[in-house]
This record gives C-alpha cells, structure tokens and sequence, in this order.
C-alpha cells in the first residue's frame, strides 16, 4: 500500500500544492518553520482523519481561509483509491472515497494505516495519562473498527454523564432514574475497551522489548504495562458504588478513561530514571513496535512518518534505524529533516527508489530522485 499523491489546499501554511510521490522513499528538506512537519501532518491527516498531535481542524485552515481540502491518491493491491477530505470552518468534516462520502469515520480508519515518529513523542513520557491512552487507541482503532465504534460510544456516554452530574450539583437536585439509564449502556462499550487494550499489551510487550535491544544494543530490561484502572473489578458495580462520590467531584471517578500504561527501564519508571539517550531509544522502540504491531494485524506495511528523528539521533543510530527500516521491509516511508548533508547519507545506503523534495515557505519542488 502506499500514497501516489497528494494535493494540499489552504491546508496550515500550504496553499496549494501537488506533490508526486515515491512508493519506497521520500525525503522533505527545508528550514526551520518551512513545512516539513506540516506536510506529514496532512499524510497522516489522510490516513486517521485527524491531525497527529490532535489540533481542531479548524486550525489546520490556512489562517484567513475559510476550508482546507486534502486529497491522496493510495494504491493497494492494484487497486487505486481517491481519498477527500473537506473541512469548512463550522461544518461537519467529510471524508470521500472515490467520490462518495463515508457515513461513519470509524468505517474509514485503519483502511491506510499510518505512524508518525516525532519529536513530540516524548510528551507519551512526559505528559499525563491521556497521551499513553491515545497511543493505545490510535493503534486499536487502527485494527478493530469495532474498537473506535465502542470508544466514541462510550465517550459521548461518559460526556452525557459527567454533564448531567454538573447539571445535578448546579440546581441541587438528583434524579436517579437519569443516571441509571446511562450506567445501564456504559459497561457495554467498556468491556469491549478494556478487552482489546490488554489483549493488545500482550502482543505488543515483546515486540518492544526486540525493538529497544535492537536500538539500544543491550539487553536492559524494558517493559510496558497496561494499567487498567478497573482491574477484575465489575464497571456496573463500580458506577453504582462510586455515586456518591461522583456526585461530589461531577464528574465520573472510574473506568477505562482512566487507563494507563506504566514505563520502565529496569523496574524504574522511564520518566525518572532514564538518561536522554535510553529515552530517545525507548520512545522510538514504543513506535516501532507499534508499527510492526498494525503491520502484522493487517497483514499490510503501514505508512511510515519520521519527523525530524535524526537531530535527535548520533550519525550511528541513524544508520542503524535505516538498516532495521530497510531488512525488516518497511513499507513507503517519509523522512524530514533541516539538513540536506544529513538525507543524502541517508539516501545513498538506501537499496530502493527515492525522492528528495525541498520545502521553502509551504512551497514544495522535487530535487533529486
Ligand atoms: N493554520 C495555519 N495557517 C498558516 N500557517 C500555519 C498554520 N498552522 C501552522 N502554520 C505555520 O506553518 C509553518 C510551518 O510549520 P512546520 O511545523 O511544518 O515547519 P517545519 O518545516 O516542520 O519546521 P521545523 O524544522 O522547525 O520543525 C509555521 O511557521 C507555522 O506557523
Ligand atoms: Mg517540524
């Protein structure tokens, strides 16, 4: 599967642009605020019909705009898909595929699977729960669309709640009845939840644990564990019992939006214990994995998004991240990077096709291939 072609209008700094792309490599150079990151954005916006680090789409308009549209071109299997997606400002977004309008979004995510490795992946580390679990349900969405169907389900049930136990402690006044319709559907989508997320930890762990020996070159000891916060614990019975409590706080105390996933070197927590360069192996690990995770399940190489990875690497990790890329048959992969020195090593020890584009002021030219 990979991208032919793209074609960005009023999308962020990018006004109008085409860009003819390469099924193996593609590589975006330019300055410092030019639109590299900006262009992967709108590769993986293709893909999960939402930006990567979760902006409101109406940010992603070019500013004085009124709508952006993004279009690709995907081949899989022969088989070529024209994918649209349309957004003006204070409208529902619509996503076409060869011309006809996808009713759920949950029927269109995980056809092109995608991961982006970025430099705010540390945020996964550094950041509250939110980020872990986004992690997790990117991926899950990604494989089971019944997963994304349940997690939205289960969001606005949660919504509704937590709004009616405001309204409750606003006009000081309790009705059961109300409460207990939405406690009756909850425990449905959340049990879907819970039993993908830890059947995802368990395939997940040692794919990881490859992963980081193979970056790292030691065998520390890595893991990832899912910390579910319902545990053995029945969500009907926890709802039930925490009502009081709920009603105090306004908002729903326990349940899968609650999950976490607990990092560790060494039985250590990631955060307070790794040096920066365990850090930077371990998140690129969690990436990889995931990547070889959704290439597995859908039995289809994912689009590869690499952001600015190689700053951040010595001129041997990169060598050896490209040589892991190009054994394990990666599918087509974008790279970024301020430095054009940096994209032709890159380039020459790569064994496929490959194109070189400069990026200058959301203007993009190809420059090499
Ligand atoms: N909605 C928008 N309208 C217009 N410009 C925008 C919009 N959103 C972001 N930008 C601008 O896009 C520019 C390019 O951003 P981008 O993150 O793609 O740069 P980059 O090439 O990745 O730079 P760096 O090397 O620093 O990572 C920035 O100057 C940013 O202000
Ligand atoms: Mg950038």
């Amino acid at each position: 599967m990979n991208l032919q072609s793209i074609k960005l209008t009023n999308f962020k700094n990018y006004r109008q642009q085409a860009v003819s792309l390469s099924a193996r490599l593609n590589c975006f150079v330019g300055l410092n605020g030019m639109g590299k990151t900006n262009l992967l954005d709108a590769v993986y916006m293709l893909c999960l019909t939402r930006s990567h680090r979760n902006l409101p789409d109406k940010n992603l308009i070019l500013h004085g705009e009124a709508f952006f549209r993004l279009e690709g071109q995907f081949q899989h299997d022969k088989e070529k898909s024209k994918i649209a997606i349309k957004y003006a400002a204070g409208q529902r977004k619509v996503v076409e595929q060869n011309g006809s309008a996808y009713e759920r979004l949950a029927d269109y995510i995980g056809r092109f699977p995608v991961v982006m490795i970025a430099p705010d992946d540390i945020s996964l580390v550094q950041d509250g729960s939110e980020e872990r679990r986004r992690f997790l349900d990117t991926t899950l969405s990604q494989i089971y669309p019944e997963y994304l169907q349940n997690l939205l389900l289960y969001n606005n049930l949660l919504k509704q709640r937590n709004a009616l136990l405001k309204l409750f402690a606003e006009h000081r006044r309790f009705d059961p009845t109300l409460l207990e319709a939405l406690d009756r559907q909850l425990p449905e989508p959340a049990k879907i939840i819970v039993e993908k997320r830890s059947a995802f930890a368990e395939h997940f762990v040692p794919l990881f644990q490859e992963f980081y020996s193979a970056i790292a070159g030691t065998d520390e000891p890595v893991s990832v564990e899912l910390e579910s916060n319902l545990g053995d614990r029945d969500f009907a019975a926890v709802l039930l019992e925490n009502r009081d409590k709920d009603r105090a706080l306004e908002r729903t105390a326990a349940g899968p939006h609650r999950d976490d996933m607990r990092l560790n070197l060494r039985g250590q927590p990631i955060k307070k214990y790794a040096s920066q360069g365990q850090l930077k192996s371990f998140l690129l690990a969690l990436r990889l994995a995931q990547y070889e995770l959704l290439r597995r399940e859908k039995n289809l190489a994912p689009l590869l998004l690499l952001d600015d990875i190689f700053a951040k690497l010595d001129e041997q990790r990169v060598h050896q991240l490209m040589g892991l890329l190009i054994e394990r048959e990666f599918g087509q992969i974008f790279i970024t990077d301020t430095q054009r020195s940096r994209i032709e090593s890159v380039v020459t020890a790569f064994p496929g096709k490959y194109r070189i584009f400069d990026v200058q002021n959301g203007e993009i030219v190809m420059s090499d291939e």
